[in-house]
């Protein structure tokens, strides 16, 4: 008997995937398929995939033509599986020309001719395109625009902005100046990266006009506002979501399932950082708590929850200064977040429990690593995830996705969401400067 193996993602099964499975079949008396699960394809970076892996193992199997299905899960597993499963001939797709050579040292090696003119990739894109516009005057804009390309199925028709000049060369697309009702008649869809303070008239313009909204957090300045913003978009059948890129991040959301699993025990205490001296051109100067706030306030919230017994804010905002320190005191927690924009720190967090802690080192919010510690060390475990685009690229997926689908996972959840824009409240009541 001659055994044929052949893997792939099989996302959205079309003719072309079909033809190849034909003709590796072909080849010999007995075909088994590896279908990739998705931790591994985030990890070779497709992040587009649709389907879940139940859902593209049950297309191929429905097609009956392979004689055995397995998962793909980990790089070199190729090898692995040519020994156990005896396999005589490796056949795979023509785009992969040469990349597989390797193998020869184990079976026979045969590239198939793609089938021209069609893939997951084109069907995911043209599925459902969204045109989406960009509003802001920061050069995180041009970051984000080109995270665009890395996912399939967006297309960013334009900019509503005060500062063209900062754009210029640098983003090829049309520019609304200061015209965002213009903006709204072009997209389905918008990405709020403004002031914080214009934010919530934004949103409630795109959501009022049925506009999809990703807005950067904080979404408002004001729990209620925030509050009002939700309702609307559920009433109005649109998706608002917040946009706080560590939230997308696969190591961060990783380590929030093992605390959640008691991997550290109780969690009695959680610190946190975030400092930069971001002065490059373009950076936005608004108040750390503003940029930095909403990242460090994530874990504190998400881990700890929104029923914090006190708060007690001890902030500096002067030219020279920029620091704010914030304590959060819970029933059987503590939290402290540190954030800066004129101080430079450690930007690590460290996350407590009564029987070990978690530890992620700088800069955890965009972090691919991180450790679970414990008085014993010969039980400490280190885990990493591959992070492309710092959690951008994701965040966009996520937004793509969930319209695709008609359904949202909660990376963030709205009570959460409603919290933040309440501290943040407590800053402009303060009559802190944005
Ligand atoms: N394949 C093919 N002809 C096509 C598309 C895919 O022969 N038009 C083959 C690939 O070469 C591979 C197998 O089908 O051997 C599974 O490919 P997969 O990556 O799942 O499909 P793509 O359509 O290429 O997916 P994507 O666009 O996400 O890369």
């Amino acid at each position: 008997m001659i055994k044929v193996i052949t893997y792939g993602t099989f996302d959205l099964l079309h003719i072309g995937h079909i033809r190849l499975l034909e003709r590796a079949k072909a080849l010999g008396n007995y075909l088994i398929v590896g279908v990739t699960a998705d931790d591994y394809d985030k990890s070779r970076g497709k992040i587009n995939v649709q389907q879940t892996l139940i859902e593209r193992i049950e297309a191929v199997r429905a097609l009956g033509i392979a004689d055995e299905i397995i998962v793909e899960e980990y790089e070199g597993q190729k090898i692995d599986d040519i020994k156990k499963y005896n396999i005589d001939i490796f056949a795979i797709g023509s785009d992969w020309k040469g990349k597989f050579d390797y193998l020869n040292e184990f079976c026979k090696v045969i590239y198939l001719e793609r089938t021209k003119g069609i893939s997951s990739s084109q069907i995911r894109d043209e599925k459902s395109k969204i045109k989406l516009g960009l509003v802001g005057d920061s050069s995180y804009l041009i970051k984000f625009a080109k995270e665009c390309f890395f996912v399939n199925g967006v297309e960013i028709v334009g900019i509503c902005t005060n500062n063209v000049n900062l754009y210029k060369n640098k983003l090829n697309i049309k520019y609304y100046t200061d015209d965002f009702e213009e903006l709204l008649k072009q997209v389905d869809s918008v990405y709020i990266y403004s002031n914080p303070l214009e934010r919530y008239r934004l949103v409630k313009r795109a959501l009022e006009n049925k506009k999809n909204v990703m807005c950067e957090s904080p979404i408002t300045l004001d729990s209620n506002e925030t509050k009002e913003l939700f309702s609307l978009a559920k009433k109005n059948k649109c998706l608002l979501q917040e946009n706080i890129k560590t939230a997308y991040v696969t190591a961060y959301n990783r380590m929030l399932l093992l605390v959640k699993t008691g991997k550290i025990g109780n969690v009695v205490s959680l610190d946190a950082t975030c400092t930069s001296l971001d002065r490059q051109e373009g950076s936005v100067n608004w108040n750390s708590i503003y940029r930095w706030g909403p990242t460090t306030l994530l874990p504190v919230l998400q881990i700890l929850g929104t029923n914090y017994k006190s708060i007690d804010i001890i902030t500096s905002n002067t030219n020279k200064l920029d620091f704010t320190k914030i304590n959060f005191l819970y029933e059987h927690s503590v939290a402290a977040i540190k954030v800066s924009n004129k101080i430079k720190s450690e930007g690590e967090m460290i996350i407590s429990g009564t029987e070990g802690y978690i530890y992620i080192p700088a800069p955890w919010w965009k972090t691919d690593y991180f450790e679970i510690r414990y008085e014993d060390s010969s039980q400490n475990k280190k885990y990493f995830y591959q992070l492309n685009g710092e959690g951008i690229r994701y965040q966009i997926a996520a937004f793509v996705h969930a319209l695709q689908i008609n359904q949202s996972f909660e990376y963030i959840e709205n009570d959460i969401s409603i919290c933040i824009s309440k501290i943040m409240n407590l800053f402009s009541t303060k009559n802190i400067k944005i």
